[in-house]
Order: C-alpha cells, then sequence, then structure tokens
C-alpha cells in the first residue's frame, strides 16, 4: 500500500481512496469508499495481492461491492474472482471485452456506484479494443489507456494506436489540468498524476500528431508481456481456477 487520502468534501460524505502497488508486475490498484455506508469499490485487483486487500477491507470495516476491471490484462492475473469469492463482491467488466462469468457489463457513459461513490464510465479504447476510463470527481483511473509520462502499449490484441490517440487527446487530455490521473502502471514510482501536466509534457502526445503517434508504435516499440496470452485467458475468466 502507497499511498493513503481520506476526503472529505465541504458538506459531503466522507471518503476513502487507497492505493496499491503490485510488486511482481507494478501494477497499480485501487479502492475507493464511501465512509458512511462502508461500501466499496476496488479497482484493479491483482489476484496475487488478496490477502493484503482482504486485511484492509478487514481493518477499515468495508464491504465490497464491486471489483472493476478496465480492461482484460495482459501482465498479471485479475483478482475479481477471488474478491468476489471472499466478499461477495459482483465483478464489472467493460463491454465486449470477452470476459466470462462477470456480474455486470460497463459501457461509456455508465455509472458505477456504492454508496456515496459515484464512477463514470468513459470508454477508453485503444491499448485494448474495450479499455475503460472510470471518473470519481476530479479523478481518473485509467487503466493503461494514459499513464504519467507514457500511455499503455498497443501490441496486444485489440490494440489500435490510433483509438488510443483520440481516447486520450479527445476524451482525456479536454479535461481540466487539475484533474489527478491515477494509472494502472508506472515503473519509475510515481503514483499520480494531473491532466495539465499530461497535455503540456507527455512526450508521446504533446506535439506529436495521430500519424505521427501510429507510426512510432509502428515501429514496434510496445511489444505485449511474454506471458500475455497466458494472463489474458485467466481474465476471461476474471481470474477463476480454470
Ligand atoms: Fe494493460
Amino acid at each position: 500500500m502507497n499511498a493513503n487520502d481520506d476526503l472529505r468534501p465541504p458538506g459531503g460524505s466522507p471518503t476513502l481512496l487507497r492505493q496499491f502497488a503490485d510488486r511482481a508486475t507494478g501494477a497499480l490498484s485501487y479502492l475507493l469508499a464511501c465512509a458512511d455506508s462502508r461500501q466499496a469499490v476496488m479497482i484493479d485487483p491483482v489476484q496475487g495481492d488478496l490477502s493484503l486487500y482482504l486485511g484492509v477491507l478487514d481493518e477499515l470495516g468495508l464491504c465490497l461491492a464491486y471489483a472493476v476491471d478496465t480492461h482484460l490484462h495482459a501482465d498479471h492475473v485479475t483478482g475479481a474472482a477471488a474478491l468476489r469469492a471472499a466478499t461477495g463482491a459482483r465483478i464489472a467488466v467493460p463491454r465486449h471485452c470477452g470476459a466470462g462469468g462477470c456480474d455486470l457489463l460497463l459501457a461509456d457513459g455508465d455509472r458505477l456506484t456504492a454508496g456515496t461513490i459515484a464512477l463514470e464510465v468513459l470508454a477508453t479504447p485503444g491499448h485494448t479494443a474495450h479499455s475503460l476510463t472510470l471518473r470519481w470527481r476530479d479523478r481518473l483511473f485509467t487503466g493503461d489507456s494514459l499513464l504519467i509520462g507514457s500511455a499503455g502499449g498497443t501490441g496486444e490484441p485489440g490494440g489500435d494506436a490510433g483509438r488510443l490517440y483520440d481516447s486520450v487527446t479527445r476524451v482525456l487530455l479536454p479535461l481540466p489540468d487539475e484533474t489527478l490521473l491515477y494509472p494502472g502502471h508506472d515503473h519509475q514510482g510515481r503514483r499520480v498524476g494531473c491532466i495539465g501536466e499530461e497535455r503540456r509534457c507527455n512526450p508521446l502526445f504533446a506535439g506529436v500528431s495521430r500519424d505521427e503517434f501510429i507510426s512510432r508504435r509502428a515501429a514496434g516499440d510496445d511489444a505485449p508481456p511474454p506471458d500475455a496470452a497466458a494472463c489474458i485467458a485467466a481474465n476471461q475468466r476474471c481470474g477463476a481456477p480454470d
């Protein structure tokens, strides 16, 4: 667990935000909770960190309502099925992502609620065909669509450089400067960014045309992880045993 955030907006209900970094893969996962109702949402859980999540849920007295995956991950196995088995949470995944055994399919414009937590679903395809970003107030949980100073690869099945460029430049970067960016990965130990800085400084997008972005990706600088096929197959079962 790397960052803690107890948030109480003026006149609003207190909320909890926890960020987890998986040591094996560098994946970042998030726990959001409504402190009044104790209802919680887990974003992009990693199967190997189940005991850590359960310990935090127990410590904070939270009831997990949803385990959400922003896309079918290629570098780790989701902890969604294990969390459902342990807590009774419902599994939410992007519509048409190909995962079976889930409870809720998410599409652009949907809202996912748990107590006073309300997450807006933004379709941000490109890293995969079905990638989603979850927006909560002035915060974005981008999965691998937009990373701090980077973006997810497009070499996995369903990846499309042009769609990723469009998602980032049309959906995410136009948001207000102060919008906080919570990515699905960061291999340099950074844990949060902001849209204003990404718009000005992200070397993949700042001053880079769509055609230039596509041609750079076509040059082969984003090969998928070596165990991508096995991870994707497991994630098509929401991480449940074969
Ligand atoms: Fe990914």
